[in-house]
């Protein structure tokens, strides 16, 4: 039977994709398969919400103009972890707010059109050599003990420092900023349904307060840095309002962080448990472009996008009513065999690297050429200077999250360096 001619499913949540179970959190794609094949287009009627789990609808979906990020904003199933106990929105949605993946054009298209110009491959392309430093100097106090814990010590580090500097924010202020991204981090997931809202409103403040107080300092003396380039656009009028500008640095700092350290632990655990694939990689590191993009695919650091159906939509036989939430399993997409040949293999020669890791369409995602240039650097620099890694004698553990999907913690031994 063609999921056209199924009828709506009335399957409780807990059958078919419940995201409380362990063993879900553990490994979805299983889940993913089963829906997939079963119920492409799952809907759960108690929280007016489809799930869809196949390339072609979830890419489709992207690019509709008849959905909306903008009023997923409005919607109360998406804020309802960010209300304060009256239902006023807190603090960390208020800012969020001015979210350019939560706006639709035209203010989508001012605030992304400013940033940009920061993102170009040109400026990555410049950011090279000093993420390749960073990258050595997280290393190099490891490299004679021959072991660590990789999120710890290297995959939470890097890219907060590396978007701080890229913001402007001084160093002696970069320490908190990571710690106020995971709080921020686990106060959306929904997972926690509001036990962390607190906790997320005290981060989004705090850091609100130190890109005012760094604004205040390059409005004196402007520097080449992006928090100066954004300030600019602020001088020339009504193109960006101060709210907007440090909503805007508190989601370039959010948005890349989480992300890029689950794509360096799940990259990295993925490589460690398919020896075979990291043994192609030490011997010709040239892979590492491709084998990024795979590792991408393959346990994707964000598992869903949402968006909202502003008219009835129809997708093969299914009616998506206006006001209904679509929730679109990136990580679902990229498991399908319908556009992957053997989907659940690790490969890093795979040549189709059409994933939707960074999503599609007008809100993909801004900072897919830095993440990728970290992820590469960070990849050929294990390679190259940790020979023999392994997993340590602990487990990996993963986060308790499942739109971020990453690991708190991958211990991993290698070749100590000999003391000189
Ligand atoms: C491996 C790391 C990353 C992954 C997997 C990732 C994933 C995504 C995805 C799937 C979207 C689209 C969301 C949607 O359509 O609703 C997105 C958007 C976005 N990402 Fe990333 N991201 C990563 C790293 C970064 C970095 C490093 C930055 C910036 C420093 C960043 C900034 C953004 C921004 C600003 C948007 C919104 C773009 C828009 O609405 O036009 N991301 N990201």
């Amino acid at each position: 039977m063609s999921a056209s001619e199924r009828p709506p499913s009335q399957d409780s949540f807990a059958t078919w994709l419940n995201p409380f179970d362990p063993a879900f959190q553990d490994d979805p794609y299983p889940t993913y398969h089963r829906l997939r094949e079963r119920d492409p287009i799952h809907h759960l009627p108690d929280f007016s919400l489809w799930f869809l789990t196949r390339y072609a609808d979830v890419q489709a979906v992207l690019r509709d103009t008849r959905f909306s990020s903008e009023s997923a904003s409005n919607d109360p199933n998406l804020f309802r972890n960010l209300r304060e106990s009256g239902g006023e929105l807190g603090t960390l949605a208020r800012t969020m707010l001015h979210w350019m993946p939560l706006r639709d054009p035209p203010h989508h298209t001012r605030l992304r059109h400013l940033v940009n110009k920061a993102f170009t491959p040109r400026h990555i392309e410049a950011m090279r050599p000093r993420i390749a430093s960073i990258v050595d100097q997280l290393l190099e106090p490891l490299l004679e003990v021959g072991r660590m814990d990789f999120v710890r010590d290297f995959a939470h580090p890097l890219p907060v420092i590396v978007i701080a500097e890229m913001l402007g924010v001084p160093v002696a202020d970069q320490a908190e900023l990571k710690q106020w991204s995971d709080d921020m981090a686990l106060a959306l997931d929904p997972l926690q349904v509001g036990a962390r809202r607190a906790e997320g409103d005290r981060a989004a403040v705090e850091m609100t307060k130190l890109f005012q107080r760094v604004a205040e300092d390059r409005r004196r003396a402007p520097r080449d840095d992006l928090l100066s380039a954004l300030l600019a656009a602020e001088e020339q009028g009504d193109r960006l309002s101060m709210d907007e500008l440090l909503a805007t640095c508190v989601l370039l700092l959010f948005a890349g962080n989480e992300t890029t350290t689950n794509l360096l632990g799940n990259g990295l655990l993925a490589l460690l448990r398919n020896p075979g694939e990291l043994a192609l990689l030490q011997q010709d590191p040239s892979l590492v472009r491709g084998a990024v993009e795979e590792l991408l695919r393959y346990d994707s650091p964000l598992q869903f996008a949402a968006r909202l159906a502003k008219e009835d939509v129809e997708i093969d036989g299914r009616m998506l009513r206006a006001g209904q939430r679509a929730v679109l399993l990136l990580g679902s997409a990229n498991h399908d065999p319908a556009e992957f040949s053997d989907p659940d293999r690790l490969d890093v020669r795979r040549h189709d690297h059409r994933h939707v890791a960074f999503g599609f369409g007008m809100h993909f995602c801004l900072g897919a050429g830095l993440a990728r240039a970290e992820a590469q650097i960070a990849l050929e620099t294990l390679v190259r200077r940790l020979p023999g890694i392994t997993l340590g004698a602990d487990p990996p553990v993963r986060r308790p999250s499942i739109a971020l999907r990453g690991l708190s913690s991958l211990p991993v031994e290698f070749e100590p360096r000999r003391a000189h």
